[in-house]
């Protein structure tokens, strides 16, 4: 497969910014005109077709987590929505502790903040070191949940997941990860580090739209979450609108209370066919491949790499000689690199199918722009 002919990005495009928001493939794009021409012609006329691609994403995303069953997953709408399901989900004690690291994008720490009124503390861990020691030193008798990237948002630092898993085991701690981040790039097994929880919106590595996001609950645990919306499609036997007993279903529909993101799971079943079809293992090791490209020639140019030299996916972000990072990335937009000021310098995020041609001319634009 030719891998850039599956991005229909326009040449002058420089795009470094995956980690913020993808481009689309080209079969993605497809996927969406083909919808929007049914809504327009037929209206819903194959709908159940389109419940099928529905299930078909369902399996897609299951297969990405390596859950135990479809049946663990439910599409909500964003990250910070299945963190909300989480945080309001479980049943609180004044005194109970949140381990969080002090890295996290917003979305992975106001939530748990917001229990302060419950008397829940948030307590955010240092990750310079080994992580995982300064994760176990913060645990205490009173901790009831981790919550973490599985790749930090600005500094590209991957998180020792498999062993922050068996710390939750051993202290019988819910484990809680934000893995927008890597899914989609890197191999991620739900079931090998003992996932409570993952959560991620599919706008960045999984290379679809904004606005529909993978919930992932553990089968065992699902009851245990309080539930704070409801609706039709949430129940056991939600195509029976003549029925007035209900139960909630026994599988993570339990979360999606009303009518499904139809669009949105058109275009991200489509994005997610091709990572699946390249296969995780090859983007993993292509984008590692770029980066470690990328990092050599940044370094040559004299600049300096802010991310973690080992342990790193999809991230790069570095510092140039100039005090105004905010000023020199407003300039790279405007010349078409895309890509976003973030933990202090510039983060660029280019993906398995770009080629060393386009990161250098990424990096001869910042040279420039200097
Ligand atoms: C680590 C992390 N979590 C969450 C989000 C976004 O959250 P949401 O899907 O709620 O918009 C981002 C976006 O940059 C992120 O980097």
């Amino acid at each position: 497969m030719d891998f850039q002919k599956e991005f229909p990005l326009n040449d002058d495009i420089l795009y470094m910014n995956h980690a913020a928001v993808s481009p689309w493939p080209k079969r993605t794009q497809q996927a969406v005109q083909n919808f929007a021409t049914q809504n327009a012609t037929v209206g819903s006329k194959h709908y159940l077709q389109w419940l099928e691609t529905e299930q078909s994403l369902r399996n897609k995303l299951a297969s990405l987590v390596d859950a135990q069953s479809a049946d663990e997953i439910a599409l909500l709408k964003s990250t910070s929505e299945g963190l909300s399901t989480i945080a309001y989900g479980l049943d609180w004690q004044s005194g109970d502790e949140i381990i969080i690291s002090n890295e996290e994008f917003p979305s992975n720490r106001i939530v748990w903040q917001s229990l302060a009124n419950q008397g829940v503390k948030v307590i955010e861990v240092d990750l310079k070191g080994d992580h995982v020691v300064n994760i176990e030193r913060a645990i205490s008798t009173k901790t009831r949940l981790i919550a973490i990237s599985s790749i930090q948002y600005a500094s590209g630092r991957v998180i020792n997941l498999e062993a922050l898993g068996k710390l939750c085991q051993q202290h019988n701690v819910l484990f809680c990860i934000d893995a927008i981040q890597s899914l989609g790039v890197m191999p991620f097994s739900a079931q090998s580090c003992n996932a409570d929880f993952v959560v991620a919106d599919g706008h960045k590595w999984m290379m679809g739209p904004e606005g529909l996001a993978l919930f992932y609950c553990r089968k065992e645990i699902q009851h245990t979450l309080k539930l704070n919306q409801f609706g039709w499609h949430m129940v056991a036997d939600a195509g029976n609108f003549d029925n007035h007993d209900w139960t909630i279903a026994d599988s993570a529909k339990r979360f999606e209370c009303g009518s499904p993101n139809m669009l949105g799971a058109h275009a991200l079943n489509a994005s997610l066919s091709l990572i699946l079809e390249v296969g995780i293992d090859t983007i993993f090791s292509l984008t590692q491949q770029l980066h470690t490209y990328l990092r050599t020639q940044l370094t040559s140019a004299g600049f300096e790499i802010l991310s973690p030299k080992e342990d790193f996916c999809g991230i790069t972000t570095f510092k140039t000689n100039t005090e105004n990072h905010k000023d020199l990335y407003q300039k790279l937009m405007a010349n078409n690199v895309i890509c976003a000021p973030r933990g202090g310098g510039i983060r660029f995020s280019p993906s398995f199918y770009q080629d060393k041609e386009t990161v250098d001319k990424a990096i001869h634009m910042v040279k420039k722009l200097l």
